[in-house]
């Protein structure tokens, strides 16, 4: 009798386990839930587990309904979060959303959260379940990592018995379930009805395009979309340190190149970062290794790497104009995240331009408002500082008032690593300005 009920409710209501509670498992997790859908996430994180069981988001900056959402799907007992996929009763769906990085020296993949993840899941896995990566992997792991372990913990095959999907994520930090919602998504099923089972689930909650196809493409589509919006982050560096060698504004050129038909210059900036944009390039081509050996992909990550450097490159050269070394100056740095308005911090471009700074002698303050560490008085940070340097746009920080700034600076060196600020108008107040792209 009891089993009977548990089947009905199940039929009534698919439970879906979410494996990994981040920037995108935990938005993933409320929004099956709010569809409808039992949902239990899988967190090894033990702190992360509990906040999120007493409904507090852990994911700080501006989320618009994430936090509400969260609290709502907590209290009416639709989400709830596990150790591990053993207390979660019979699963229908499983969706995998761990952290897939690369190695920082090698630039492979570090699949130690995937293979966790498949681990604990495996022996879990029933006959006609649907397993989703939603992680972000290197073209081939589908049928190189994810589908064999499957196989070997569970006894079971992608062909016959369980159906494997690989659906990437679109979202952006600061969108996130807006994201989720609206954006197109490609799905690659292990076999058509893979696919086609996959798009049922996703129906319930997506309002963009759901399209169909086999795993490897999907993996393509998702490695090469990161990709090149990396190439093209480096095209637009790379013309604004022409610029610079040119005496000429970027950001100017980009205007006018942009009113010619089918250009979509990027912005330049300070360096690029997040989990992904950095990491997803190296996926691609780890992916697709054979004889050619890519030139365009690896440079365009050169680039941008080297962009914080340059920032730093510059304020050295600032300062030696008024006949200050790094090794005496207190900098203060604007901006700790990787994105504006956003707490998130990884690969953030601020954090090899600080290393530079104190490896050049310098004594650095930094400022961000998105940050508890950070979040100090700006004008303590300014207080006699010898340069600043804008790394965010944060929306706090065009406001500021430039003859205020100054007062507060022992040496007005202003480096504009966004475009933030008014040049002409800090050379009218004193400031001795360089921006990137913008000297
Ligand atoms: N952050 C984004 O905006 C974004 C956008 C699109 C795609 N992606 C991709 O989505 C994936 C997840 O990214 P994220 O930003 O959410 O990462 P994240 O680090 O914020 O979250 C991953 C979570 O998974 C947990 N975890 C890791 N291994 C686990 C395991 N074996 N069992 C249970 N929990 C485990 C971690 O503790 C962490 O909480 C990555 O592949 C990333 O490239 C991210």
């Amino acid at each position: 009798m009891m089993a009977n009920e548990e089947q009905a409710n199940r039929k009534v209501k698919p439970t879906v386990v979410v494996i990994g509670l981040g920037h995108v498992g935990l938005p993933v997790a409320c929004t099956v839930a709010q569809a409808g859908f039992h949902v239990w996430g899988v967190e090894r994180d033990q702190a992360k587990r509990e906040q999120i069981a007493q409904g507090n988001c852990p994911i700080s900056g501006d989320e618009p309904g994430l936090a509400t959402l969260l609290k709502e799907v907590i209290a009416e007992g639709a989400l709830h979060v596990a150790a591990d996929p053993s207390e979660c009763g019979q699963v229908d769906v499983f969706l995998v959303a761990v952290e897939t990085p690369v190695d920082p020296l090698s630039r492979e993949p570090a699949y130690e959260a995937l293979r966790g993840a498949l681990t604990t899941l495996g022996p879990h896995l029933r006959p006609d379940a649907l397993v989703i990566v939603e992680s972000t992997i290197a073209p081939g792991t589908m049928e190189g990592l994810v589908k064999p372990s499957l196989e070997a913990a569970s006894g079971l095959s992608a062909e016959r018995d369980f159906y494997l999907a690989y659906c990437p994520e679109r979202v952006m930090p600061g969108k996130l379930l807006a994201n989720l919602k609206t954006c197109n998504r490609v799905i690659g099923g292990w076999t058509p009805q893979a696919a086609q089972v996959a798009r049922e689930l996703y129906r319930h909650f997506v309002q963009g395009e759901l399209d169909l196809t086999d795993t490897l493409t999907a993996e393509l589509v998702k490695t090469t979309e990161n990709a090149y919006r990396d190439v093209q982050i480096a095209f637009a560096n790379e013309i604004a340190l022409l610029c610079e060698n040119s005496g000429a504004d970027v950001y100017r050129v980009r205007e006018l190149v942009n009113k010619s038909p089918l250009r979509d210059m990027h912005l330049p900036g300070a360096g690029v970062g997040g989990h992904c944009t950095p990491k997803d390039p190296w996926l691609l081509l780890h992916g697709t290794r054979g004889d050619l050996e890519a030139q365009l992909i690896p440079t365009a990550r050169w680039i941008n790497d080297h962009m914080p450097l340059h920032v730093a490159d510059l304020a050295e050269q600032a300062l030696s104009q008024v006949g200050k070394s790094m090794s005496d100056a207190r900098v203060a740095v604007l901006g700790y995240a990787y994105l504006e308005n956003a707490a998130d911090a990884r690969n953030s471009p601020t954090i090899p331009l600080v290393t530079r700074l104190e490896a050049l002698g310098a004594s650095v303050t930094i400022h961000d408002p998105y940050f508890e560490s950070y979040d100090v008085p700006l004008h303590k940070t300014l207080q006699g500082s010898d340069c600043l340097i804008l790394m965010v746009a944060h929306k706090q920080y065009p406001a500021l008032d430039l003859a205020e700034v100054k007062a507060l600076m022992a040496t007005p060196v202003l480096i504009d690593g966004r475009n933030v600020f008014d040049k002409e108008k800090a050379r009218e107040l004193g400031f001795l300005y360089a921006g990137v792209g913008n000297l």
